[in-house]
């Protein structure tokens, strides 16, 4: 194929939105420092969207045929920034089949199909590569296909969506309410169009099944990671955090241990001295542990035009460094099994109504009293226990207000 003979490297960037858009200003603001490091000049050929941009720069690059790029042999490396399945799975496939290069930072896109695409493009001497995402401009995948190659990773830990971050450090800084931080976030370009997929967990679930497929090397399923958003933490929880010297954090995470292959997404409470805790706004950070280096942790705006925009054109110039050649990914077209959380164990902290006290003692045993002033409550936290014997005995005292996970130290 044609399309790097001058010196040029030709890109079709797919979605004119807000990350598409980052795509080309990046190039733009940094092509000196970015052309060399490719070892080409990179050239925006076309954009894709089906609207027309009357005034922008770019404007005689848009084209609402997609066909015009996958049959132009000159275009070298595709930017998918469109999101969601339809139609980026079909015009990803046929780009890889046509020996382009895809560079994404759709995850729900890599995470229910990454392993069939990973392999289209080895078949086709090209690339699939999705730094963009999970955690935005972090680099993650990277660390995790180059670095840590030396690793047994048996547990990853991360705050991995910016949106919910950035809502429950206002919530606990500010306390401020749940929708007024959730349009701000809107306004930031950080939330998905359906801010659901952000709030219930759904965004950071697709990207800890991404990560915990790299960790493995095979294909953990999305659909079996036990997701839980952040719509039920109030203010009350926040007090109660902070009489315990905790916050409440989003997190999703994975354990590779001798009882299984474990991932969930749910709101935990965490310790003040626990590098994540001081993970604010709309920062992201992912705390890997390995068997021979320990802990490591790589941290960094993890939503927002340009940050993940620079993400998705580092994996442009990876693809330029390339062209002909696959860089390797360890992600098989196998699945995990995925061990249900009724098997996991933990800390919980729970609030029953003041009269259900008593009745909590029995039913609990040993547990810790948490007062944070709160009238008619009585909150505890638990000794360490399953997930399964923790719901039986919830079930046993019809009932809580809340209950949220603590992470351990
Ligand atoms: N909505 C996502 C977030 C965008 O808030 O993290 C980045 O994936």
């Amino acid at each position: 194929m044609d399309n790097h003979g001058n010196g040029t490297i030709n890109i079709a960037v797919l979605g004119y939105g807000t990350v598409g858009s980052g795509v080309v200003e990046v190039i733009e603001t940094n092509k000196t420092a970015i052309n060399k490091r490719a070892g080409a000049e990179l050239n925006i050929k076309y954009i894709l969207d089906l609207r027309d941009f009357p005034g922008d720069p770019y404007e005689n690059k848009v084209v609402h045929d997609y066909s015009v790029i996958l049959n132009d042999p000159e275009v070298a490396v595709i930017c998918e920034t469109m999101g969601g399945i339809k139609p980026a799975y079909d015009f990803t496939k046929q780009a890889l089949m046509a020996g382009k290069s895809v560079c994404t930072s759709n995850k729900e896109l890599v995470a229910s199909h990454g392993p069939e695409l990973i392999a289209v493009a080895r078949e086709n001497h090209c690339n699939y590569l999705f730094e963009a995402s999970v955690g935005g401009g972090i680099p993650i995948i990277r660390p995790l296909n180059y670095s840590l190659t030396a690793e047994k990773i048996d547990a990853i830990t991360g705050i991995l969506n910016g949106t919910t971050n950035y809502i429950l450090t206002k919530m606990d800084k500010e306390g401020a309410g749940f929708e007024e931080v959730l349009k701000e976030a809107q306004e930031k370009g950080y939330a998905e169009r359906n801010p659901e997929a952000d709030v219930e967990g759904y965004d950071a679930c697709r990207k800890i099944a991404i990560l915990s497929s790299l960790m493995c090397g095979k294909n953990v399923k999305y659909e079996e990671i036990y997701t839980e958003g952040i719509t039920k933490i109030t203010s009350a929880d926040f007090r109660y955090a902070r009489q315990m010297n905790k916050s409440i954090k989003l997190l999703a995470m994975s354990r590779d241990t001798d009882r299984g292959f474990f991932a969930m997404v749910a709101p935990f409470m965490i310790s003040r001295e626990h590098p994540l805790y001081s993970v604010s706004d709309v920062f992201n950070a992912v705390y890997v542990h390995g068997n021979m280096l320990g802990d490591s942790m790589y941290y960094g705006r993890g939503a927002g035009k340009l940050p993940t925009a620079s993400a998705v054109v580092s994996d442009v110039v990876d693809c330029a460094r390339h062209l002909g050649k696959t860089v390797m990914c360890f992600w098989e077209n196998e699945d995990v099994k995925v061990t249900g959380i009724e098997e996991d164990e933990g800390k919980f902290f729970v609030r029953v109504p003041a009269k259900q006290k008593e009745k909590a003692m029995g039913v609990f045993g040993s547990l810790a009293e948490v007062n944070a002033g709160i009238a008619d409550e009585f909150a505890f936290m638990t000794h360490v226990m399953k997930e399964k014997e923790f719901n039986d005995k919830i079930k046993e005292l019809g009932g809580c207000i809340n209950r949220i996970r603590i992470l351990s130290a």
